[in-house]
């Protein structure tokens, strides 16, 4: 953290809502020594050297962006499987099932040995980071040491994290299985118990509880897992949620009563109001649709993965999710998938929506870059609950923030930039064609977690 009060002055581009991308060209930002944001200045003089008349006091370090430079918000990535960091891009074209018997019990089976854990998930976090996801809802392993080990270093190395263990008590091979209902509980209090003793208050990580699927969990499970969330309002649930045709099919096998998803979640007490995020949501009903809006569910939209892993090739209905007031976020998904890139899974979303396009007859328009950008940021802090804290620059939120770069150095391989562009030229050419080379700065907090800063 910062010994003094920082200014940060340049362009800035956030999102007001899905529908207001706010480009500002000449702003200014107070950060405090805690990383919040006290002041927004939308328009100031950049010709003045105190950009306007009081507002450089003299406790101000002053972090002009350089030009090609301008400010967004850290990415919010709203489903990630920590563990699956090294495997990902392994068994494309997979269905569901046989992807994760095949590839990611075998993989995520590793993370017993805590030493395995520590160096993955520290390659996991720090690549991350360096591609500006500032924030992360991550699932672990079914291990709580392992789990444990993901919070102490999203803590040190100063991501944003939502943490939870995965609950799994049956359908995966005996070699990355609980041994009961009763010790998956206990793991996960005692993972509970662990993250809120790491960071008291939650500012920088919180527990999330993690039933994977209904398919991993024994109903006594789903329910001891909906007492915790009832005993504990302060955490989210996350879970995998009408996925795949096969993973659907093997669902409605184990709970027969249940005629869908939401009612199953919801039975037992998973689908607690506004905290849940529900992973994939690709085969919705209008009846199930009308649920997640009454109980105000968060919908993780994972687009690379629900075209590459998992079968069927199908993507969440987002134009009628939005219409109908569903919160929406965006998922890298970490595994599944090729990309753990937020700017990869903007574009997909946009591919995505395309499709749904045509499969509505034109009735469900594509999304734009305003729209995902606003999935990638600010709507994946309101599926996460953070969006008091995040996701745009509003003053009292924390700093949380990428300074994109276009220029020199930092230009990599984005479309280039030239002169006469305007900042939403220049901002389209980096969500379309940038990469984490154009994240030339990345904060937390305040804090600077990959790049060198100015102030
Ligand atoms: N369903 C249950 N587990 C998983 C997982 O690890 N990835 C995806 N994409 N779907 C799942
Ligand atoms: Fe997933």
């Amino acid at each position: 953290m910062a010994e003094t009060l920082r200014l940060f002055v340049g362009p800035v581009i956030h999102s007001l809502s899905t529908s207001h991308l706010e480009i500002l060209p000449h702003a200014a930002l107070f950060v405090d020594i805690h990383g919040q944001i006290t002041k927004f200045c939308k328009h100031v003089d950049p010709d003045d050297a105190n950009f306007g008349p009081d507002l450089v006091q003299d406790n101000v370090k002053i972090h002009r962006l350089a030009p090609g430079q301008f400010l967004i918000p850290g990415f919010v990535d709203t489903h990630n499987h920590a563990p699956q960091w090294a495997q990902r891009g392994l068994g494309q074209g997979m269905h569901i099932l046989d992807w994760l018997d095949a590839i990611t019990f075998p993989n995520e089976a590793r993370f017993a040995d805590p030493d395995h854990a520590r160096r993955v998930y520290s390659s996991c976090v720090d690549g991350f980071l360096r591609q500006g996801i500032t924030t992360a809802s991550y699932y672990g392993s079914l291990h709580a040491e392992a789990t444990k080990i993901l919070a102490d270093l999203c803590l040190a190395k100063g991501q944003r994290a939502l943490i939870g263990k995965c609950n799994m008590s049956r359908n995966s091979p005996d070699y990355y299985r609980e041994p009961s209902v009763e010790a998956s509980l206990r793991a996960t209090e005692d993972c509970i118990a662990h993250v809120r003793a790491l960071d008291p208050e939650g500012s920088l990580v919180r527990y999330v509880l993690t039933p994977r699927f209904a398919i991993s969990c024994d109903p006594e499970l789903l329910q001891g897992l909906g007492h915790l969330a009832r005993e504990n309002p302060d955490l989210h649930v996350q879970t995998h949620f009408n996925e795949a045709e096969q993973e659907m099919a093997f669902t409605k096998e184990l709970f027969p009563q249940f005629a869908c998803e939401a009612d199953l979640y919801e039975h037992y007490g998973l689908l607690p109001v506004g905290r849940s995020i529900l992973a994939h949501c690709c085969h919705m009903s209008d009846y199930e649709m009308g649920r997640l809006r009454e109980l105000d569910c968060g919908v993780a939209h994972c687009p690379i993965s629900n075209m590459t892993v998992g079968g069927g090739f199908m993507a969440a209905p987002v134009r009628d999710f939005l219409r109908r007031g569903i919160k929406v976020g965006l998922g890298t998904d970490s595994g599944g998938g090729f990309s753990s890139s937020m700017l990869d899974a903007m574009r997909q979303a946009m591919i995505a929506s395309h499709a749904r396009e045509v499969m509505s007859k034109g009735e469900d328009k594509g999304l734009s870059v305003d729209e995902v950008f606003n999935l990638a940021t600010l709507g994946g802090a309101r599926v996460c609950g953070l969006e008091r804290e995040v996701g745009n620059f509003e003053a009292g939120k924390q700093f949380d923030a990428i300074v994109v770069g276009t220029l020199g150095n930092e230009q990599g391989i984005m479309t280039m930039v030239e002169e006469g562009d305007s900042l939403r030229t220049t901002f389209e050419k980096f969500i379309m064609t940038g990469d984490d080379r154009n994240m030339a700065e990345v904060y937390v907090r305040g804090r600077l977690v990959k790049g060198v800063s100015k102030a």
